[in-house]
């Protein structure tokens, strides 16, 4: 996305890739988009299968041990959300980087960045078995939480804020018509289970599972016995069941690195941040910085000045915080927790119910749901000023 917008603003750009052109099209991953993810898109010219092939969907259900209760997040805010699967809107933007002829390599490796404090970094690698070096003048650090960028600051330059949490998800794609046109978030005794769609024709399920859970001691059977019984409601409704096309478990990680910028390389995305899924918000802050990443080297291109790329980490880091808080309590009121202590299952439970049943609890969860506008202010200048000195 970073690439598509600095091309609309007439600005040069190499993109490497360690994986291959396939895997990144293909790997299943998330799929719920923001109003300011889509609005962007399709104001920079990369939104017409979104506009004809994304669902469209107005509110969202929470299951609360058994009862199905809705959030009409268009009425409460204004705003919907956009199912429409990650690796499609991958897809579109490598087509788009195809049609401009602008370099984009994949399945490059052994990368190193370099000089990130000169105003000549540079990006070194292999491909093809040929060593390679781009001279550049700013580095954008889009290698996701696994990546090199971030590594590569000096330790005390870089201050990391961090929990893991004791659950996972596994989660299955499965060629099965979605029962439901909404999501439903569900919060049953045996743990969270979440039920979404990636099509018409295709479901998308998670469950809370152990962070490390074996895989192999869930046969198809025993997961959709697991999925029916946590998913299932009072109403009567259940998830349509069909053949298991993908599964995969994911541990759950809420990290922040500050700042998120050292010297010339601006990191954007997971490289920076990451968030428990529950929230649907990781590839939507992506979204935020890179639109932000941009408008700044627009700038400086453009005039010189260096005043928004200056701003770029505390601007960044302001939606940041906003998804943590949201991610960490959207992960906190589902989750069922091992501990043992019953005081905070029945707190957990007065909390669902006040979510559930109080519309300006409801309005808030919708908010942030939903997502603020890309050009949000999250604090007036006062407070940016004070968050830039410290
Ligand atoms: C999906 C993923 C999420 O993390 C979420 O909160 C909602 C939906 C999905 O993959 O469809």
């Amino acid at each position: 996305m970073l690439g598509h917008l600095l091309h609309m603003a007439g600005i040069d750009s190499v993109i490497i890739e360690n994986r291959a052109k396939d895997y990144v099209i293909e790997r299943v991953r998330a799929g719920v988009l923001e109003q300011g993810t889509v609005d962007l898109m399709i104001e920079s010219g990369v939104g017409d299968r979104l506009q004809r092939e994304g669902l469209f969907h107005d509110g969202v259900s929470i299951n609360v041990y058994g009862q199905r209760r809705r959030i009409d997040l268009a009425a409460l805010t204004g705003r919907r959300i956009t199912v429409y699967g990650q690796n499609e809107v991958v897809k579109d933007l490598v087509a788009a980087r195809m049609a401009t002829g602008r370099p984009l390599h994949f399945e490059v490796a052994d990368v190193a960045v370099v000089d990130l404090e000169s105003n000549q970094p540079k990006i070194r690698f292999t491909h093809n078995d040929e060593p390679q070096e781009i001279r550049c003048d700013f580095i954008a650090g889009c290698d996701g939480f696994h990546g090199i960028c971030r590594p590569s600051i000096p330790e005390d330059c870089i201050r990391i804020y961090e929990r893991v949490y004791p659950f996972g998800w596994l989660g299955i794609l499965a060629n099965a018509a979605p029962s439901s046109p909404e999501l439903v978030y569900s919060r049953h005794p045996n743990g969270f289970a979440l039920f979404s769609m990636r099509s018409n024709a295709v479901t998308r399920l998670y469950l809370q599972c152990a962070p490390d859970e074996d895989l192999s001691q869930w046969p198809d059977d025993r997961i959709w016995e697991e999925l029916l019984t946590r998913l299932g409601s009072d109403d009567g409704w259940k998830p349509n069941v069909g053949p298991i096309t993908q599964k995969g478990v994911t541990g759950m990680r809420s990290f922040v690195a500050e700042p998120m910028r050292y010297g010339r390389m601006f990191l954007a995305g997971d490289a920076a941040h990451i968030v428990p899924p529950t929230g649907a918000k990781g590839l939507n802050l992506a979204m935020a910085d890179i639109w932000r990443l941009s408008r700044g080297l627009a700038e400086y291109y453009q005039s010189g000045s260096e005043a928004l790329l200056d701003r770029y980490s505390a601007d960044c880091l302001q939606r940041v915080w906003r998804a943590q808080q949201f991610s960490w309590w959207m992960t906190s009121l589902l989750h069922r927790s091992d501990t043992g202590n019953l005081f905070d299952c029945r707190r957990q439970r007065a909390e669902l119910e006040y979510v559930t049943n109080s519309p300006s609890a409801m309005t808030s969860l919708a908010e942030n749901y939903v997502g603020f506008p890309i050009a949000h202010e999250f604090a007036g200048e006062a407070s940016l000023q004070m968050m830039l000195r410290s």
